[in-house]
């Protein structure tokens, strides 16, 4: 069955109560999943989504099943951004029906970006048949009366409406980890990077209420959350929408919690202001990392790409931001091939790779996306020279990372202690400020959750090796 609505911005108190009604049918249904297990692709606006479906789904009585085989309900949260996670979600959704078919009982559900495309809901319907349940990310909500109608009326319920522009708030979370948590400042995205399907499945940009979000941090910092990471696919566009306030300003507000510690991530180069340069000259809670993706260095690429600003604004930028600070650590992406990328305009993306010398990057071939402007310009680049192109770029930025890393030797830096070092078991784990990873001696598990004084004394390929300062009395 197929369920539509009218787009609606902030859902109301009255529809999250009749959601609130369906969870408690659910809860006490004979015929309910007892277990689920979700699988989340993506970026981390989908590792939170999936932390509300959790949430979501245990305030149904639901509990968490490790093996997706065993699971009662196994739900895929997918990612469209690039063809291989579009095939790596459809090919590990068709092997699970070989596990159905053995458990028919069990029930399979896709979410996410993937839903939110054009043509997906008949996709699903014809090819993939064995599907119990489909809908978008704006329709998370709604899970408590996709699950009723599950388990209550037998039916498939396939819902991809395309309500993209909702914000509910006050959804039941269930978070990962008890020191670590993710904050959605807004959703959607209104630049049209000309490669680019989010602003199609995540729909315009919408801001959360400035109140909403600080409650959200009071309540995690009252939790004993050390750090938090504000996400949104361009954070620095919050608050134009709503009038409410600049971005900076969140910042500064979220900074009088107390939280020890502040990311965020993704912000726009173009869109990167002085007044927020200057939060990070003066702010004691943001990290010194910048997440800052520049996709090439050539300007008639950028140009092609709808970027809105050159080599040069970025590297001005960049420049500005080091004189603020000038120990913040820099990491970016960069896609190779785009249409009508020659070997100059690559040599170009070396050039400014090296100019900048990145902590980190995430590096891409271009990825044809149905429905882009992109996907209409000629010139394709075969795939043997993307190939090649990328592995030139891994192996310079490898070189770099490497360099920036064994710089980093002597510095005294605060690390978040995550776990013990997977590695080597007599060394603690965690992230510096930069948000590298640094396995350290001298602690122990005592210290999860905490921020400790570590001195780096070593560098590996992209990690770093130190020793906890101990208290001197
Ligand atoms: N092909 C390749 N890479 C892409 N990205 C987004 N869309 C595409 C595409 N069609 C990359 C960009 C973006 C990151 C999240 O994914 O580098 O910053
Ligand atoms: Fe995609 Fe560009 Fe929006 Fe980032 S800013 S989500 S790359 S359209």
């Amino acid at each position: 069955m197929s369920l539509t609505r009218e787009a609606v911005l902030h859902i109301d108190q009255e529809t999250l109560n009749i959601q609130e009604r369906f969870a408690r049918l659910v809860a006490s249904h004979p015929d309910r999943p007892k277990s689920y297990h979700i699988v989340t692709f993506g970026c981390q606006m989908n590792t939170h989504d999936s932390e509300t479906l959790a949430g979501t789904l245990q305030h149904m009585g639901l509990t968490r099943c490790t093996q997706r085989e065993e699971a009662d309900l196994v739900l895929f949260n997918t990612c469209c951004i690039r063809d291989n996670a579009e095939r790596k979600a459809l090919g590990n959704i068709t092997w699970l029906n070989e596990i159905k078919k053995k458990r028919p009982e069990m029930l399979i559900g896709i979410c996410g970006c993937m839903m939110q495309q054009k043509g997906m809901a008949e996709t699903v319907l014809k090819k993939y048949s064995f599907v119990d349940l489909a809908f978008g990310t704006g329709t998370l909500y709604r899970l408590p009366e996709y699950l009723f109608q599950l388990v209550d009326e037998k039916q498939r319920v396939i819902d991809v409406s395309r309500e993209e522009s909702t914000i509910a708030e006050g959804l039941p979370v269930l978070r990962d980890s008890d020191f670590k948590a993710y904050i959605n400042i807004m959703y959607g995205c209104n630049n049209f990077c000309s490669y680019c399907i989010v602003p199609y499945v995540r729909g315009r940009e919408r801001s959360r209420k400035a109140d909403d979000i600080l409650k959200e941090a009071q309540g995690l910092v009252k939790d004993g959350v050390r750090e938090i990471t504000l996400l949104g696919q361009n954070v620095n566009s919050f608050g134009n929408d709503t009038g409410e306030m600049s971005f900076p300003q969140l910042l500064q507000r979220l900074e009088e919690t107390g939280i020890a510690r502040l990311r965020f991530m993704t912000s726009h180069p173009k869109d990167l202001s002085d007044e927020l340069i200057e939060v990070y000259a003066n702010s004691q809670a943001l990290a010194p990392h910048l997440h800052l993706p520049i996709q090439s260095g050539s300007n008639s690429m950028l140009l092609a790409m709808n970027r809105g600003y050159t080599a040069e604004s970025y590297l001005d930028k960049v420049g500005r931001l080091r004189q603020a600070l000038p120990d913040i650590g820099l990491t970016t992406d960069l896609i190779v091939a785009f249409p009508g990328e020659t070997e100059a305009d690559f040599e170009k993306t070396l050039e400014l790779v090296d100019r900048v010398r990145f902590d980190s990057a995430f590096t891409f071939i271009y990825s044809k996306r149905t429905g882009t402007r992109a996907a209409n310009f000629a010139d394709m680049i075969e795939s043997e020279v993307a190939s090649h192109r990328i592995n030139r770029l891994i192996q310079l930025q490898t070189g770099i990372t490497k360099e920036v890393l064994a710089n980093m030797k002597g510095e005294k830096t605060g690390i978040l202690v995550e776990g013990v070092s997977a590695r080597r078991k007599t060394q603690m784990s965690g992230k510096c400020g930069r948000n590298i990873s640094v396995n350290f001696t001298g602690g122990d598990e005592s210290l999860i959750g905490q921020i400790v004084p570590v001195e780096i004394t070593g560098a590996g390929s992209n990690t770093l090796r130190g020793e906890l300062e101990k208290e001197k009395d």
